[in-house]
């Protein structure tokens, strides 16, 4: 079958008010761009004319600027699910603008395929090749792109010439069956495969070819800081101790650690650290740590969902797919993140904490219990499933007036039943085992900052005696004492 080629503007006219549109991709990776920056323009052009034009968007994760971005500040978003790191967005959802619904990213698909959200009427998916016979060869980021293309009535195209067809292979395209058919997912180690090497659609579905030429472009992480390495360190020391005791099995489980700093301080300092074996990783993002890490043969193997490096490393990448080829799975969403597979596989996660509450309690979403950060992506996920679960997060914040360590966190993502280690740059605290007041005595002592432990010690005694000594007067004053003081060190109990 021939298809259609439309310029942006073209494909962007077919779209309409209160579409539900499923979008490729996962972070910036493998997002499509200038047909929903079209959209964002044609939604401008309408509002002047005193128009109505807003769609749902539906993506793996969070997605570029020329996305959400774009579309947020042309007011054209009405609802949003699952996650966003976008700064405009995020102003939209804070201020009423957008709808937005945080959800765990291994949810979102299923609930598509459920009908939970009603029907899907479009797809716009960034490829690297597409066949006459319906076979959409995906880029960097899968996301949710398998189940939109299953479920749009349309599917557009952005066929983008800086992604080369050599990462045909690189994908591992599986959609589970709906319950009560589902059966097991056959991966039983990281490399495993389950399903195809390219998305497969009905090609009478796709309604425009749209080329495009705009590469990914993703910033490098700025420079490990003090802070950020000690953390990195303690998180290898301990696992490196955990492999010494035996509690993880000598040939080393996969890792799954989140985006950003953090995240490359610590996988660095897993691949530093000579006591921690060459090791694999099951995880959303491949950042650049990953590659670097691979380069040098200490991580033989990683599953993701997206390839989101910088720009020099992914062209580093594309020129080396003989090497990169047979190291690398990119999988839809629902696979990266799959709460089987995770279990299964045993899962030494890490996350980061917005902040942590003395009995293990986890905020990953809500800045001062109110304000929407970015969500809880797969997060929840991971830490729900895995092995051990970990979460990093510095003593201090905003140079002392926060203490990301609360007596009672102002929003619960992760419970005290899924969070199983606290580590800061202070120091690690294993709340494996341990009752309400066994796991606060630990995080006072080993994570807290020394500028908030008294507070922390006073705030304990408030309790008095119960299984989970909370004073339900004093719970938020560290929150109180930052609102009204903006500083959380003049907390005052009453
Ligand atoms: N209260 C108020 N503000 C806080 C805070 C707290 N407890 N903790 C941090 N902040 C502020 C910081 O000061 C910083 O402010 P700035 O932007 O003005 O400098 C901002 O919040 C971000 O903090 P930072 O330490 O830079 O966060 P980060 O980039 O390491 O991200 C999360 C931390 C939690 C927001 C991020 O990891 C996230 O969105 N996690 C949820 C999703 C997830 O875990 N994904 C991975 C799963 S695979």
């Amino acid at each position: 079958m021939s298809y259609k080629i439309m310029s942006a503007e073209e494909a962007a006219s077919l779209f309409f008010n209160g579409a539900n549109v499923g979008f490729s991709g996962f972070t910036a990776a493998g997002t499509p761009k200038i047909v929903p920056s079209a959209i964002a323009a044609m939604a401008e052009k309408l509002h002047n004319e005193g128009k109505e034009f807003k769609i749902n968007v539906f993506t793996g994760a969070s997605s570029g600027d020329m996305l959400d971005g774009a579309l947020v500040r042309a007011n054209a978003i009405n609802f949003r699910a699952p996650y966003q790191s976008s700064k405009d967005l995020r102003n939209g959802i804070n201020s009423g603008a957008v709808k937005y619904n945080d959800m765990h990213l291994s949810h979102l698909s299923q609930e598509l395929r459920y009908g939970f959200y009603g029907k899907l009427d479009f797809a716009v998916v960034e490829a690297a090749d597409v066949t006459p016979d319906g076979e959409i060869l995906p880029t960097a980021g899968v996301g949710l792109a398998p189940t939109a293309c299953m479920l749009a009535d349309k599917i557009i195209i952005e066929l983008n010439s800086t992604q080369p067809k050599e990462l045909y292979g690189m994908h591992d395209i599986f959609i589970p069956a709906n319950p009560p058919y589902r059966k097991e997912l056959p991966i039983y180690k990281v490399s495993d495969r389950a399903g195809e090497k390219t998305i497969k659609v009905d090609p009478k579905k796709i309604v425009a070819i749209v080329e495009s030429n705009e590469f990914t472009n993703v910033a490098k992480f700025t420079e490990v800081d003090a802070t950020t390495a000690k953390i990195g360190q303690n998180v290898a020391n301990f696992l490196a101790n955990e492999l010494k005791r035996g509690t993880v099995p000598p040939e080393f489980l996969p890792i799954q650690s989140g985006v950003g700093n953090v995240a490359n301080a610590v996988l660095y300092s897993l691949g530093d650290n000579k006591d921690v074996p060459t090791f694999t990783m099951y995880t959303e993002v491949i950042q650049d740590a990953v590659i670097d890490l691979m380069e040098k043969g200490r991580i033989s193997f990683a599953s993701g969902c997206s390839l989101t490096t910088s720009t020099d490393v992914t062209k580093d990448i594309y020129s080396n797919l003989k090497f990169f080829g047979d190291k690398v799975l990119l999988r839809p969403i629902e696979i990266s993140n799959n709460p089987e597979i995770i279990r299964r596989l045993g899962l030494i996660t890490i996350n980061t904490a917005l902040e942590a509450d003395i009995f293990g309690n986890v905020n990953s979403t809500h800045v001062l219990g109110t304000k929407m950060m970015n969500g809880i992506g797969g997060s929840g996920d991971f830490t729900r499933n895995a092995y051990i679960s970990i979460f990093t997060c510095p003593s201090i914040q905003k140079g002392g007036l926060i203490s990301p360590i609360v007596p009672m966190v102002s929003h619960c993502d992760h419970s005290e039943h899924s969070v199983k280690i606290l580590i800061t740059e202070q120091g690690i605290a294993d709340l494996r085992g341990l009752d309400p007041l066994g796991r606060a005595k630990t995080i006072i002592e080993n994570c807290v900052h020394p500028d908030y432990k008294q507070l922390m010690w006073d705030y304990l005694k408030l309790g008095g005696a119960t299984h989970t000594p909370h004073s339900l007067k004093n719970a938020f004053a560290f929150h109180t004492a930052f609102a009204e003081k903006g500083d959380m060190r003049l907390t005052q109990y009453i």
